[in-house]
C-alpha cells in the first residue's frame, strides 16, 4: 500500500508545485506588543511571558513517550516482539515516562503472503502478554489506540474478532480525552479515532474517515481541553490521510500544540523524518515505525514548552534539550515562548541504562560548561539568555555515560518572536495535502479526457488524406479508425464508464459480509465508506491499463488498415519500434494479471471472478487485441470516403 501511496505522492507533487501552499515558515504569529507581551493565547489564561520561568529546580516538567506502528506479526520478524518486550520493561524503566502513547497498528493482521488481511488472536495475545509480563501498566499510564491494521476485516466494534476490546490496555472506542494532572497544571491528551467501522480488509482501509458525528464529538473534547495548560492530540493516521467534513480535522485541533501520529512509517525509507506545521500553527509530528525502524519518541512539557526527540531502541544515552527549545518546532499561538528569554538555566533531560557521567553544553561552537544533575534525568546549567537575543543560535549537548557511550544532540534556538523556520517541502506536501482530494481531481480529469477523446473522434468528420504523415496526423487518423469501429468504440466506452461509475468488484469486503467496490466508495452491507484510495487505484488503472490499451488498439488499427497483420507488422512498421510497443503492452497485461491475483489474495475468489475492472477487463483487453489484429481491415481510402459527410 505504501508503494501506491508513494506513486500518488509523486504524481501529486507536480500539482502541488503549482499550488505552493506549503510555506510552513509562515506560521500564525501572536501579536506581540513589544516589552509588555501580555497577550493571551486562545486558552485565555496562559501568558506569553509570565511565571514560572525555567530554572535550576526539578519543577513544572514531565515527559512522556510515543511509539507507533508496532505491527506484532505471527509470520514476520519474531524479534519485533522480543524487542518490544524489552522496550516495555527496560526502556520504559530507564525513561520513567508519565504516560506512553501507542498510536495504532499494534498488530500486523496480514496473512503470510503479506497481501491478505485478517485478525489473528495470537498476535493480540502476544501484545497482551508483553504488557502483562513487563508490568508496564503498573509503572506508567499506557494509552494504546487502534490503527488501520487493527481494524482490518472487522464488521463492527462488537464483533468477536475486534480483539482490541479484549487485549488492549485502553479498550476505548472512538475518540477520547485523557487529562494528565500535575501539581503545576493539567495537560490534555485527545485521541482522534478515524479508523473505519465496518473495517474492510486491506487495502481499502488506508484512509481514515471522520464523519460529522465524530467531528462533533471532537469539537466537544476540544472545548473541554481549553481549561488545560496545553493539549496534545494524537491518532494513528496523518491528517493528510483522514477524510473529514468542513472545517476539517486540522481546524478542529488548532488549539493543540502538536498532533502526534504514525501510519506512514518512513514511506519505505524515503522519509525518515516527517514533521510539519499546519497553517493554524499546530505541529504535526509523524513518528517512524517500531515495525522495521524500532523508533520511539520522548516528549516533554517543560514550563508548558513542548520539546521532543525521536530516538532509536537501545541507543543510549538519549538526550532531550527542553530549554531553550528548538526554534523550528515552536507553536507561537499556544506556547509561552517568552519564558525562554526569562529563564535562568539551560535544561536537559538525559537518559541512559548506565549512569550519566557528564553533560557538556556548547552554544555556537563554544563550550558553555557542564550541566549539573538536579534530580532524575534533569540536568541544568546557568546561562545568560540576554547574550543571544538576536537571530538564531546553535545549542549542542554531549552526554556521556558510565558504559563509555556518548550521544550528541543539537538544534537551533532563538529568543526573537518573528524568526520562524519552515519545514522541507516534501515533508509538508506529504503531511498537509488532502491526498484524497488530489486523487479525486486527477481521476475525474483522466476519465473526462479519456471519454472526451473517444466520443469526439466518433462524431468528428474524417481527416483529409493528404496529410497522413507525421506523428500527430497518424495519431489522429488512428483515433478515427478506432472510434469508428463499433466493436472497439463501444467496448472502450463501456469499459471507461464502468471504471468511472460501475462496480469494480463484488465480494467479501469483510469475511462473511459481502460488499462492492466503486471508484466513489466501498459498500459493505448497506454502509458506504466514501472513496479515497479507490481514486488512487482508479488513476493507476487508467494510466497503466485503460489508456495504454486504447493507444495500442489505435496503433494496431492503423497498421491493420495499411494491410498488415500481427505477423507482418514487425517488418513493415519498423522492427525495433514494433517490438518495443508489444513488449510494453505485454508488461501492462502482466501488471493487470498481477492486479487480478492481488484481488484474489486480498478479497477472495468471488471478488476476483466478479470483477469488471480486473478479471473481466483483462479478458476484454485480450479479446479486443485479438479483434484488432484479425478483423476485416478497413481500407483506408474507403474508410475516409465512406465516412465523409455528403
Ligand atoms: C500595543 O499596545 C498599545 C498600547 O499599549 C496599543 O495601542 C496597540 O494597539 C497595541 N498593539 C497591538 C498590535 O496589540
Ligand atoms: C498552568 O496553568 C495554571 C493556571 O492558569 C497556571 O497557574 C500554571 O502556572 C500553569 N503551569 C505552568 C507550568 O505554566
Amino acid at each position: 500500500m505504501l508503494k501506491i501511496f508513494i506513486g500518488l505522492v509523486v504524481a501529486g507533487l507536480v500539482i502541488a508545485l503549482v499550488l505552493e501552499n506549503y510555506n510552513t515558515a509562515k506560521h500564525p504569529k501572536r501579536s506581540i506588543n513589544n516589552s509588555n507581551s501580555n497577550d493571551r493565547n486562545h486558552h485565555g489564561d496562559i501568558f506569553y511571558n509570565t511565571h514560572p520561568y525555567p530554572g535550576a529546580e526539578m519543577d513544572n516538567i514531565f515527559w512522556f513517550v510515543q511509539v507507533s506502528d508496532i505491527h506484532i506479526s505471527r509470520f514476520q520478524d519474531p524479534r519485533r516482539i522480543t524487542d518490544f518486550e524489552e522496550f516495555c520493561s527496560e526502556t520504559i524503566d530507564v525513561i520513567k515516562p508519565a504516560l506512553v502513547l501507542a498510536t495504532g497498528d499494534l498488530t500486523d493482521a496480514k496473512t503470510s503472503s503479506k497481501l491478505g488481511s485478517q485478525q489473528y488472536e495470537v498476535e493480540w495475545q502476544a501484545y497482551h502478554n508483553i504488557l502483562k509480563r513487563s508490568r508496564v501498566l503498573e509503572r506508567t499510564k499506557w494509552i494504546d489506540i487502534r490503527g488501520n491494521h487493527d481494524a482490518f476485516n472487522i464488521i463492527s466494534l462488537e464483533s468477536v474478532n475486534n480483539y482490541y476490546r479484549k487485549y488492549s490496555a485502553t479498550k476505548k472506542e472512538g475518540s477520547f480525552h485523557y487529562i494528565h494532572q500535575t501539581p503545576f497544571g493539567s495537560y490534555s491528551f485527545i485521541c482522534v479515532d478515524a479508523t473505519l467501522t465496518p473495517g474492510p480488509k486491506r487495502p481499502f482501509n488506508f484512509f481514515g474517515i471522520l464523519d460529522q458525528t465524530r467531528m462533533d464529538e471532537l469539537s466537544i473534547l476540544e472545548s473541554k481541553s481549553l481549561n488545560s495548560n496545553q493539549s496534545i492530540w494524537f491518532g494513528h493516521y496523518t491528517t493528510s490521510t483522514i477524510i473529514s467534513p468542513f472545517p476539517g480535522i486540522r481546524q478542529i485541533m488548532s488549539s493543540a500544540v502538536a498532533y502526534l501520529c504514525g501510519h506512514l512509517h518512513t514511506l519505505g525509507g524515503l522519509m525518515p523524518v516527517l514533521h510539519s506545521r499546519h497553517p493554524q500553527g499546530t505541529l504535526e509530528l509523524e513518528l517512524a515505525d517500531w515495525k522495521d525502524s524500532r523508533r520511539f519518541r520522548v516528549l516533554a512539557f517543560d514550563h508548558d514548552l513542548l520539546s521532543f526527540s525521536d530516538l532509536s531502541f537501545e541507543e543510549w544515552p538519549a538526550v532531550l534539550i527542553t530549554n531553550p527549545k528548538a526554534a523550528k518546532y515552536t507553536n507561537p499561538a499556544v506556547e509561552p515562548l517568552g519564558r525562554i528569554q526569562s529563564s535562568t538555566h539551560i535544561r536537559i533531560l538525559a537518559f541512559s541504562a548506565a549512569q550519566i557521567t557528564a553533560v557538556y553544553v556548547h552554544i555556537d561552537g563554544k563550550l558553555l560548561g557542564e550541566a549539573r544533575p538536579v534530580k532524575g534525568p534533569l540536568f541544568t546549567l546557568k546561562w545568560d539568555p540576554m547574550r543571544y537575543t538576536k537571530g538564531l543560535h546553535n545549542i549542542e549537548v554531549k552526554v556521556e555515560d558510565a558504559a563509555g557511550r556518548s550521544a550528541v544532540r543539537h538544534h537551533e534556538f532563538t529568543l526573537e518572536n518573528d524568526v520562524s523556520l519552515g519545514f522541507g517541502f516534501l515533508q509538508s506536501f506529504i503531511l498537509l495535502t488532502d491526498h484524497y482530494i488530489l486523487a479525486r481531481v486527477t481521476f475525474v480529469f483522466l476519465v473526462l479526457v479519456n471519454l472526451g477523446l473517444i466520443v469526439t473522434f466518433r462524431y468528428l468528420g474524417p481527416p483529409a488524406l493528404k496529410d497522413s504523415s507525421g506523428f500527430v496526423s497518424q495519431a489522429r487518423l488512428s483515433l478515427h479508425l478506432f472510434c469508428k469501429t463499433n466493436t472497439l468504440y463501444y467496448s472502450s466506452l463501456l469499459f471507461t464508464l464502468c471504471t468511472a461509475f460501475g462496480p469494480w468488484f463484488i465480494g467479501e469486503m469483510i469475511d462473511g459480509h459481502s460488499g462492492a467496490c466503486f471508484a466513489f466508495g466501498v459498500f459493505i452491507e448497506g454502509h458506504l465508506h466514501e472513496g479515497s484510495l479507490t481514486f488512487v487505484v482508479g488513476v493507476l488503472q487508467l494510466v497503466f491499463f485503460n489508456i495504454p490499451l486504447t493507444c495500442y488498439l489505435c496503433w494496431s488499427m492503423y497498421l491493420r488498415c495499411q494491410g498488415n497483420c500481427f505477423r507482418t507488422h514487425f517488418r513493415r512498421a519498423g522492427r525495433v519500434q514494433s517490438l518495443m510497443v508489444n513488449v510494453v503492452m505485454l508488461a501492462l497485461l502482466l501488471w493487470q494479471t498481477y492486479s487480478c491475483y492481488f484481488l484474489l489474495e486480498t478479497y477472495g475468489t468471488t471478488a476476483c471472478l466478479l470483477s469488471p475492472l480486473r478479471t473481466w477487463a483483462l479478458v476484454l483487453g485480450l479479446l479486443l487485441i485479438r479483434y484488432a489484429w484479425t478483423c476485416h481491415p478497413p481500407r483506408l481510402r474507403q474508410f475516409i470516403k465512406s465516412s465523409q459527410p455528403s
